[in-house]
């Protein structure tokens, strides 16, 4: 007989690893709505944390739109989307989609994640190539893992290094290059008009991660595909529903063919629940807004520009970022909780990002500005920085 053991004992040595390298935290409790000017951990703070760009999280259309939704069709879909659950609301918002990333169709997943990680391990198969960038968001990686297909990984933007593989992996069945179009943690671009030149060359599938472009870049929020002028020669786009346009779910773009394709394949369609009503109601409306009124974008940019200019005037490592994402490179990970929580005391939530989501000696603190941050709650941030960055000799 064998003798009574927890057999999930080495969890506490895996979190006794954590807490021993000073790297178990719990997040920071939210009370209150995710606003510019939120309450953590039950102090308020100025937020540069959340993927909350246009600040719509609490504007009044999208609230209007998903109580209506509430009231007009409960609050799920009861069933998953290729069973019972394929709601009228969904293919809206799915047409809605469609005219704005200018494909042929668009088709709703629960998230940017699912999207992702569901089409890639759809699309590929273990004949398959799948050549990624390094910094590919984990979603990417775990649909590559998924379909079993052979892993090539780039340097990051190493277009180079793109054209090298693409040509080596001639002899696969398939060729998928696939790049994220704002990268998450450095805040930089894709540079895509070389990498969509380089899958035609070779004859690969172009598919782009807009989660952070989408409602950002482009005319109108459109997405990196729109800001170089690429309409028609990206086969796969995915956007997100949670960051600029404030709700949650993920989105493909693409031809009639693929779309058809993916709600006959992709595993998190025929397994998993659909949007409840009330997120593509708001979902809808958050796309509407950004192409009736220009100005949460505008704000967003201008927002960018002074607080990014402002960081490096005072001497701060920006990286290489070209967007509202911008980290302040401090190297050493505990350095970057230090000033993260110094930071805190001084009113600003601005998270750390160590190992493993950034490389190991690029530890930093990330920060977001969105279009509802006023130039006074940047003046404050900044000072924040300021003092806290003589006080760990940043700057
Ligand atoms: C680049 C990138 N792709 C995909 C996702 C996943 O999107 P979602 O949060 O909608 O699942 C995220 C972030 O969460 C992301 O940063």
């Amino acid at each position: 007989m064998k003798s009574v053991t927890n057999p999930l004992a080495y969890l506490n040595d895996e979190l006794g690893d954590l807490r021993a390298r000073g790297l178990f935290r719990w997040p920071r409790l939210l009370s209150g709505p995710q606003a510019p000017v939120a309450v953590y951990d039950g102090r308020e703070v100025i937020n540069l944390c959340a993927n909350n760009y246009l600040n719509l999280v609490t504007h009044p259309r999208l609230k209007e739109a998903a109580r209506q939704a509430i009231d007009d069709l409960g609050v799920g879909p009861g069933a998953v989307r290729t069973i019972a659950g394929n709601l009228a609301i969904h293919r809206e918002l799915e047409a809605e989609l469609a005219r704005f990333k200018r494909t042929e169709a668009t088709l709703l997943f629960q998230s940017g994640f699912a999207a992702n990680a569901g089409t890639v391990a759809a699309v590929l198969g273990k004949e398959d190539v799948i050549v990624s960038d390094e910094l590919n968001h984990a979603s990417i990686i775990d649909g590559a893992r998924l379909s079993g297909a052979t892993k090539q990984i780039f340097p990051h933007r190493d277009v180079e290094a793109v054209r090298r593989l693409l040509g080596e992996s001639q002899g696969a069945r398939r060729l998928l290059l696939i790049t994220d179009g704002v990268f998450s943690m450095d805040g930089d671009i894709a540079p895509l008009p070389d990498l969509v030149a380089a899958a035609e060359e070779f004859g690969a599938i172009m598919m782009v991660d807009d989660a952070h472009a989408s409602g950002v870049l482009g005319r109108q929020g459109r997405g990196t595909i729109d800001h170089f002028h690429l309409h028609g020669r990206v086969h796969i786009q995915v956007g997100t529903l949670s960051k600029a346009f404030a709700g949650l779910g993920g989105y493909v773009a693409g031809s009639e063919t693929l779309i058809d394709y993916l709600i006959h394949r992709a595993r998190p369609l025929l397994f998993s629940t659909s949007h409840p009503p009330s997120v593509s109601a708001a979902a809808l409306a958050a796309v509407r807004l950004v192409q009736e009124d220009d100005r949460p974008i505008t704000r967003l940019w201008e927002n960018t520009g002074f607080f990014k200019e402002g960081l490096k005037r005072l001497g701060f490592d920006t990286g290489i970022s070209e967007t509202p994402i911008t980290p302040i490179i401090v190297g050493d990970e505990s350095r970057a909780v230090r000033f993260s929580d110094t930071l805190f005391e001084r009113g600003v939530f601005a998270l750390a990002v160590a190992f493993p989501t950034v490389a190991r000696g690029k530890a930093r603190v990330r920060t977001i500005v969105t279009a509802g941050h006023t130039r006074e709650h940047l003046e404050r941030a900044l000072d924040a920085f300021r003092r806290a960055g003589e006080e760990l000799r940043l700057i």
